[in-house]
């Protein structure tokens, strides 16, 4: 859990007239993402992990202890992240690549597009795992369609000589998205590298050597562990793994932030870190608990000193993007009948925070991840509450091919199996039973571990937060918006009256 910073709330009283858009200056945006990376930084205090680059990152900047992401899952979240619409109204309903084969619409309206009508040329680098091209034209593009993505994503000398060329050609303002694949699994694609390919390019024989990456190593037993993990040896040197593999994340984004400032743009660019979705571990990535769609994310602006190394606790989506990005370059959104997006700027939060936060909410839309995991469910949190929608209940939760191989997860199938103590905060019974709606107070419960749907003193909150998810899901035309209890009808002599038809199916 990400504790409370105690500095946290002051709010600056001054009156800040400051202009956002329409400026004179010319400015700039840095996008890091990370890929399956979680609070494992020293700034939101993990004192195990050592992460001196997004450290210093976080204290010039703003840090946000509440940013979640719409959708846990890789393509689906980068689509939603650079369109502004969930995977259910982007079209981006699971993976991209191989056989899951999910793409965005074709006419979807995307960031670098909307950049690029506005003069301001576009780059890529590293993890782009969204399409069709056609939706996500980028200027300059060295990803994985015509690289190795090692080398794009997890090379971090070549990563550091391609940031390099894009900024030595760019003139006029830019938009620089760098999609780091680490710190992702890659035991199930490359095991020669390690369960998170943390021995690539440490210099061993047979791995290569990234010459500007100073490998960490961690004693399994130092670690610190997630709340949400079975403390056990397999576990543990499965975290180990992971964290060694952050230090190269780090020392990328430290390398990256060399490079703005040598090109001589520290001073006009907007850099943004943050991750798709949640770490590859057991109630992580794939699921809308907080800890499958809380995501680390800092604002780092040069032109607003007012809240550099503070902490948010506002309700932050990586929806807010796209608007936050438009907002930076002073474009109006509304343009071009595009869809309204549900997500606003966070430009205001880097003036002051907000007084009132009890309204807020973030929302969210999971379809699928890989092609066969068909587990639609739809979320909405509240400062206070979290509502998930399971809409497939009836069937077990499905477990992707990455999560099933790693020690972590093999270790709780082994004891579950044997019937031994898993030292698993749930059982997979449990893990994979859910009921149709799973309702939590997370000022009591910030586990989700009790449900309290059924709780007649939860039923004014139940009924008003299920009124928002489905007044969301209509303003983001959700396809999904009868299920699994009806039928939605809105072509023929529907058109002009959409309706949800019931099935008779309430057993
Ligand atoms: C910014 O530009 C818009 C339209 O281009 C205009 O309506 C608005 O008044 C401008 N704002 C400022 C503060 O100049
Ligand atoms: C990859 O494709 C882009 C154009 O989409 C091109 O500019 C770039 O040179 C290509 N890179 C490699 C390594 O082929
Ligand atoms: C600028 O771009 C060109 C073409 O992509 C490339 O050959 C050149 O090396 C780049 N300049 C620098 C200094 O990286
Ligand atoms: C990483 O990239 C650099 C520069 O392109 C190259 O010299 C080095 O061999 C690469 N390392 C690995 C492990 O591929
Ligand atoms: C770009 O590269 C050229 C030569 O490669 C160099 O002279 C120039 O200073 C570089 N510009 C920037 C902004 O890095
Ligand atoms: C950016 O601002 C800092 C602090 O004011 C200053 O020291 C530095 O020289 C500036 N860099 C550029 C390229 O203007
Ligand atoms: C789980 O059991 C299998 C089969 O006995 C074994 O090969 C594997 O090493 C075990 N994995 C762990 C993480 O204990
Ligand atoms: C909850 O509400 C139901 C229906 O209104 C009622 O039958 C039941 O007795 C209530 N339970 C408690 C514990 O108040």
């Amino acid at each position: 859990m990400i504790r409370s910073f105690s500095f946290m709330l002051i709010i600056l009283t001054i009156n800040c007239a400051y202009i956002f858009g329409n400026s004179t200056k010319k400015v700039n945006v840095l996008f890091i993402l990370a890929d399956d990376g979680g609070f494992e930084m020293g700034a939101y205090r993990n004192r195990i992990c050592q992460t001196p680059n997004l450290d210093r990152l976080a204290k010039n900047g703003l840090l946000f202890n509440k940013a979640f992401t719409s959708v846990s899952s890789c393509s689906p979240s980068r689509a939603a992240l650079l369109t502004g619409m969930p995977s259910h109204q982007n079209g981006m309903y699971g993976l991209h690549q191989g056989v899951h084969h999910f793409d965005s619409f074709g006419d979807v309206r995307s960031l670098p597009q909307i950049l690029k009508e506005h003069g301001i040329r576009t780059g890529i680098i590293g993890k782009k795992h969204v399409g069709p091209e056609a939706a996500y034209p980028f200027d300059f593009s060295e990803t994985e369609e015509n690289n190795s993505i090692l080398q794009v994503g997890r090379n971090i000398t070549h990563i550091k000589l391609l940031t390099r060329q894009f900024l030595n050609n760019s003139t006029g303002q830019f938009f620089l998205y760098i999609g780091l694949h680490d710190p992702h699994r890659c035991g199930h694609t490359n095991p020669e590298y390690g369960q998170f390919c943390q021995h690539f390019g440490n210099g061993e024989p047979g791995m290569g050597l990234i010459p500007d990456w100073h490998p960490i190593y961690y004693q399994p037993d130092e670690l610190q562990l997630p709340y949400f993990l079975p403390n056990t040896w397999q576990t543990r040197l499965d975290v180990a793994a992971q964290y060694t593999t952050i230090s190269r994340l780090d020392q990328g984004v430290g390398l990256i932030l060399q490079e703005l400032k040598a090109s001589g743009h520290e001073n006009d660019t907007l850099v943004i870190f943050s991750s798709d979705n949640g770490i590859p571990f057991p109630n992580g990535r794939t699921n809308m608990y907080d800890t499958g769609v809380q995501e680390p994310m800092v604002l780092s602006s040069p032109l607003h000193p007012q809240r550099k190394n503070q902490v948010t606790n506002s309700l932050a989506s990586l929806l807010d993007v796209v608007p936050t990005i438009t907002d930076w370059f002073g474009i109006d959104g509304t343009e071009k009948n595009e869809p309204v997006l549900t997500g606003k700027s966070l430009l205001p939060l880097l003036v002051k925070e907000p007084a009132d936060k009890s309204k807020e909410a973030v929302f969210g839309s999971h379809n699928l991840h890989e092609v066969t995991m068909y587990y639609p469910m739809r979320m909405v949190r509240t400062q206070r509450y979290k509502l998930i929608h399971n809409i497939n209940y009836y069937s077990p939760f499905p477990i992707d091919q990455d999560l099933y191989l790693s020690p972590t997860f093999q270790d709780i199938l082994n004891n579950t199996i044997m019937n031994k103590n898993t030292y698993w905060y749930k059982s997979l019974q449990q893990y994979y039973t859910r009921p149709e709606w799973e309702l939590y107070d997370l000022k009591y419960d910030p586990e989700e571990l009790n449900n309290i749907v059924k709780k007649n003193s939860s039923s004014y909150v139940f009924k008003e937060l299920q009124q928002r998810l489905s007044d969301w899901q209509k303003r983001t035309n959700d396809p999904w918006i009868c299920s699994p209890h009806a039928v939605f009808e809105d072509t023929g002599s529907f058109k002009s009256n959409p309706q949800c038809l019931g099935l008779d199916n309430l057993w």
